[in-house]
């Protein structure tokens, strides 16, 4: 059988991927995650939410894939824009991901850097040509760019131009990149998809709150759509 793992960083997250692969009465808990594990069609779904930022994001992944067999990882969650173009409820798609609060520039190395790996680690191609078909099919738009993660909840303008200018990113989270490294260490195609719930600006917090519920219902929308071109 085929083996999709999808990953949420918050339960927010994940609950409306829940209610679009129901039954969810296998669940395995292992490394402080529940993994619910689905049949859908021909292939198993692996559902979980990590918990916020990216260790635990990679504990998750990981798992996913040395425990369960994913052989694809998606990560559908909510992000703050960075870019003019992105408004919440926008649908990003991940190309690239960078650590924004990976700093050995005393050693000479470029913000991002960490030896023996790459400032920005693409995302799986085949999955993103995907995500573009769906959007054409469902006349959604999806905006494409760069995600920084980092350990922070990005809310005041001055960081936000930090992480553009240093970054060139569209939007910024808290776990996209750790998913890419360990997917790409392991050779397991992967796709980040965002739904944008604020501006990482002063108001980010407030917009969190808000649009979290609808922004990680308008990504889980999505990805059961990729998952259907999938099985
Ligand atoms: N996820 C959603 N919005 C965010 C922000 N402003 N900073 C970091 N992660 C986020």
């Amino acid at each position: 059988m085929k083996k999709i793992g999808i990953i949420g960083a918050m339960e927010e997250e994940i609950t409306p991927l829940l209610e679009l692969f129901p039954p969810r009465n296998r669940a395995t808990l292992l490394g402080g995650n529940l993994f619910y594990h689905i049949v859908y069609k021909d292939t198993e779904i692996h559902i979980a939410y990590s918990k916020i930022g990216k260790v635990h994001a990679a504990i998750t992944a990981s798992t996913m894939i040395l425990r369960f067999g994913c052989e694809k990882v998606i990560f559908c969650g909510v992000a703050g824009g960075l870019r003019e173009d992105l408004a919440v409820g926008d649908l990003l798609l991940g190309t690239k991901l960078c650590q924004h609060d990976v700093d050995i520039s005393a050693f000479g190395h470029p913000l991002g850097f960490i030896p023996e790996s790459r400032v920005f680690i693409e995302t799986d191609e085949s999955l993103n040509a995907i995500a573009r078909q769906v959007a054409l099919e469902s006349n959604l738009t999806l905006k494409e760019g760069i995600i920084a993660s980092g350990d922070a909840f990005i809310h005041s303008r001055e960081k936000k131009q930090w992480i553009i200018d240093n970054f060139g990113a569209a939007a910024v989270e808290m776990e996209g990149a750790s998913v890419a490294v360990v997917c790409d260490s392991f050779k397991v195609p992967c796709c980040i998809l965002r739904s944008i719930s604020d501006s990482a600006d002063g108001s980010a917090d407030v917009s969190f709150d808000e649009f979290l519920e609808s922004s990680a219902k308008a990504g889980a929308d999505f990805v059961k759509k990729m998952v259907d071109r999938l099985v």
